[in-house]
């Protein structure tokens, strides 16, 4: 119950908050998140591969994604934005809920250069408009061409706005109506995991699914 002398919310002005404090309150308040699981080649044609949870579609003309690696703790560029920056090139896979884990696995701080791929031990399948390779299994995957980065922020937990064209869109077989169309995509079906604040993530089915309709 809020009364004036106690109203419901509490203001936290950021300004006077830790990084770490500022990550765990915007973190918990924008849930669920989506997860970009991020596959780039480095120039000289090694493969990467990150989870992104700072993550969204855009727009549909053109068919537009963004998301955000955040400069690190030594304010140098993570390898997924090295390498986009550098090639212009990506696929967004969409990590079904049995490849979760495996999806966490690969935020692994490897060495610029060591693959992801091999550490977690994941298979890839070529892409058809970029030269990055998808991850087998997803039940979507979005290849991307580089628009623009735009930086926010200078130094560790700066955002860096990775926005990007979607050529390309791999969709689940049995997501598709019986003439084999992506127009009918049915969210019961398709699910989707979202990462909310600290460890927690939803797998997005059964109870967990409502509809609302839209206003007149
Ligand atoms: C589910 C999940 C979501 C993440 N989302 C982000 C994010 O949006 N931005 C970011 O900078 N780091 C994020 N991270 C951390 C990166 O995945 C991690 O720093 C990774 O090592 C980056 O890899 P890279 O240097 O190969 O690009 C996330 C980690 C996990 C497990």
């Amino acid at each position: 119950m809020s009364s004036p002398a106690q109203p419901a919310t509490v203001p936290f002005d950021l300004r006077s908050l830790t990084a770490a404090e500022v990550y765990a309150l915007l973190t918990h308040a924008v849930a669920p998140r989506p997860v970009a699981w991020v596959s780039t080649l480095s120039k000289d044609g090694r493969p990467n591969l990150a989870p992104y949870s700072y993550f969204n579609v855009g727009g549909q003309n053109p068919p537009s994604v963004v998301f955000a690696p955040n400069t690190t703790g030594d304010g140098g560029e993570k390898d997924t934005l090295r390498n986009i920056r550098e090639t212009g090139e990506y696929v967004i896979n969409i990590a079904s809920r049995e490849q979760a884990a495996a999806m966490a696995a690969t935020a692994v701080d490897l060495p610029h250069g060591k693959s992801e791929w091999d550490a977690v031990g994941l298979e890839s399948v070529p892409s058809q408009s970029v030269t990055p390779s998808r991850v087998r299994g997803c039940p979507f995957a979005l290849e991307c061409r580089l628009h623009q980065i735009v930086s926010h922020g200078e130094g560790p937990g700066a955002a860096n706005y990775v926005i990007g064209e979607v050529t390309v869109a791999h969709v689940d077989r049995s997501f598709l109506n019986a003439a084999g169309e992506a127009t009918s995509l049915d969210s019961a079906v398709c699910g989707g995991v979202g990462r909310l604040g600290g460890d927690w993530y939803v797998d997005a089915r059964g109870e967990a699914l409502f509809q609302l309709g839209r206003p007149d």
